[in-house]
């Protein structure tokens, strides 16, 4: 596991951003998994810049995304479909036959959740998985306490998880309490994870995942057993950690 500690935000998301973007000019029909939050928004950006500066193309990319809420629709300003179309999808040259997002509205989870895993399949597995972390620990939504070989499936919002993400909502009862998921096992088939956290708040999930023992009540810490996973972080991020990493 390689840990980048960066000054600020901006170094953490641009560091990401050539790690993404490298794959990319590798691979050009490359599989990434993305992830929502405030956290890769950065990452997002730098990455729509690299397209419009750079000639970076993402025409044969595939896109598979984390989680989404249960009972938003895409059209939903706070559904992670919305949030992905507006922050990055929409500036980008991306094949929409190519990008996957669960889907919150959908009758049958079950059978949704299997055919999300084998579109991943299919599709030839993820290449880069990008992800964030919960103040909690979580990865995805999943939640403490997640199977640490769980797959794609809906999982239940944990308190704290609903009290975080209640600022995006106008009242508290609006925070769905449910989401479909990658689960844990899904994440770790990825051939690469890049794990991004900053900030004062993550810091204490940051320490527990890079030097805590291994637990499904953080599950982020199941990293430590993937063989290319690289967890990014602000100065504040690791302002808890207790031994020096790379800058
Ligand atoms: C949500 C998402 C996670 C994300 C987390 C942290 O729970 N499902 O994928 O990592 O939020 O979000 P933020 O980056 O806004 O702190």
């Amino acid at each position: 596991m390689l840990v980048i500690v960066k000054e600020d935000y901006d170094e953490m998301t641009r560091e990401a951003a050539r790690r993404v973007a490298s794959l990319i000019r590798k691979k050009p029909d490359c599989v990434l998994g993305l992830a929502t939050g405030s956290t890769p928004l950065g990452l997002y950006k730098e990455l729509i810049r690299m397209y419009k500066e750079e000639g970076l193309r993402f025409s044969k990319v595939t896109t598979f995304n984390l989680d989404e809420y249960v009972g938003l629709p895409p059209t939903h300003p706070q559904s992670y479909h919305y949030f992905m179309r507006v922050n990055f999808f929409d500036h980008i040259d991306i094949n929409p036959r190519y990008i996957y997002v669960p889907h919150g509205m959908t009758e049958d989870v079950a059978a949704f959740c299997q055919w999300y895993e084998e579109e991943i399949q299919k599709a030839g597995g993820i290449d880069l998985q990008v992800l964030g972390i919960g103040a909690n620990g979580h990865i995805a939504f999943n939640e403490p306490g997640s199977s640490l070989g769980s797959r794609t499936r809906i999982k239940t919002l944990s308190e704290q998880t609903i009290k975080d993400n209640a600022r995006f909502f106008e009242r508290f009862e609006d925070v769905p309490r449910y989401a479909i998921t990658m689960g844990i096992g899904t994440i770790m088939e990825a051939r690469q994870l890049v794990l991004l956290a900053g900030g004062r708040g993550k810091a204490q999930a940051i320490k527990e995942t890079v030097e805590g023992p291994i637990t499904a009540m953080v599950p982020a810490t199941i990293v430590q057993m993937h063989q290319w996973a690289t967890i990014i972080v602000d100065k504040e991020g690791a302002s808890l950690l207790s031994r020096t990493y790379d800058g």
